[in-house]
């Protein structure tokens, strides 16, 4: 049987609501009135193998040549794309631990064979490429990871992704990261891991970390061939893009930085607020980071479904379960939406703690 549903995504939509929504994972919305000024409208343009002053700008803020963008629906669908590309059913695919639950269901959705490697808590959550090592197998195509990683926000240096890019070097296999958190970086922001091999193929969107999901405007990055063969096979799914869409994506990509800037207050806030609250807390711990715009906190004691449940019918405050990270014993915290909210609801949290049934 083909898996086809994600059950992360069906509770993300129909679950995760509340007035002090901890469950968010990127910044709040970008008001489109905020934008310095506004595309000429059009609804129809020339985007067959996707619209050309879009894969420019999206060339252009990551030094690549355009010819190595493909445009997708969100990272998402650039995921997906990513996967049905490259796979064949069968093939083996090595993917991180915790992980987000949609790139398991994707490639799940393409009939590959799963292998994990864990990210030790105790090691901060950090990528052990000796763990990446002992998880490949003959047929390993493909090497998953996040970075920043989702959940923890944990950051991936350069010289640990390059000795994983040699890994799937010496296999012949490639390593796709998707970097749609890396962004949430604001101070000396890496490169995308793409300048780092040919085998590196990266997806990430416009979606967390610069509050405009809505445009749903998402990309991979691969080499020529490789992008090539995803704009082939995009026929089969998208056909062609939303136009408009694009033009309000060439927009915002043009005021990226500014974009960015307007929440970075706000994430800070939230992050001392958080940091306060570990810090006064027993009941759950985190490993601490200093970018990103979510926390993987561990319920020390208790079953988190039942704490996570309770929350949110006693308090109107929600988390997203560690379940969906394969981490039944945490859950995920959001920042960067709204500053009174989150300390309303991490003030919640830490009430609910207290009455917390252990
Ligand atoms: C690691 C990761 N990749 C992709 C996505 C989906 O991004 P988009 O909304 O751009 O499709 C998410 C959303 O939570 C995510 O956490």
């Amino acid at each position: 049987m083909m898996h086809k549903h994600s059950d992360y995504m069906h509770w993300a939509k129909t679950m995760s609501r509340a007035r002090f929504n901890l469950a968010t994972s990127g910044v709040g919305a970008y008001p489109l009135g905020e934008l310095p000024s506004q595309p000429a409208m059009e609804i129809n343009g020339d985007n067959s193998y996707g619209y050309g002053p879009l894969k420019r700008a999206i060339a252009e803020r990551h030094g690549v040549d355009p010819d190595c963008v493909v445009t997708a629906a969100g990272t998402s669908m650039a995921n997906y794309l990513a996967f049905a590309t490259m796979l064949e059913p069968g093939d083996h695919v090595v993917i991180e631990r915790p992980t987000y639950q949609l790139l398991v269901d994707s490639l799940r959705y393409v009939g590959a064979s799963l292998g994990t490697f864990r990210r030790e808590e105790q090691a901060g959550w950090a990528v052990d490429p000796d763990a990446v090592r002992r998880a490949m197998r003959p047929n390993t195509k493909l090497i998953v990871l996040t970075n920043l990683h989702n959940p923890t926000s944990v950051l991936t240096p350069e010289p640990v992704l390059r000795e994983i890019g040699e890994i799937a070097r010496e296999a012949g296999a490639r390593v796709l990261v998707d970097e749609v958190y890396l962004d949430a970086v604001y101070r000396d922001t890496p490169r995308t891991s793409f300048h780092l091999g040919r085998q590196f193929v990266v997806t990430s969107s416009l979606t967390k970390i610069y509050g405009v999901s809505g445009l749903r405007c998402g990309w991979i990055l691969a080499e020529p061939d490789l992008a090539r063969a995803a704009w082939r096979l995009n026929d089969l799914f998208a056909a062609t893009s939303v136009h408009p869409g694009e033009l309000l994506s060439v927009e915002v990509m043009r005021n990226l930085d500014a974009v960015r800037a307007r929440t970075q207050p706000i994430v800070e806030t939230d992050r001392s607020v958080l940091d306060e609250f570990l810090d006064r807390e027993s009941g759950v711990s985190a490993v601490r980071t200093e970018w990103g715009t979510t926390a993987f906190l561990r319920l020390r004691h208790g079953n988190v479904d039942a704490f996570a449940e309770t929350l949110r019918a006693a308090h109107d405050t929600s988390v997203v379960p560690g379940i969906f990270f394969e981490e039944p014993g945490c859950f995920r915290i959001g920042m960067g939406v709204d500053s009174e909210m989150f300390a309303e609801g991490v003030r919640r949290l830490a009430l609910h703690l207290r009455n917390h049934v252990q």
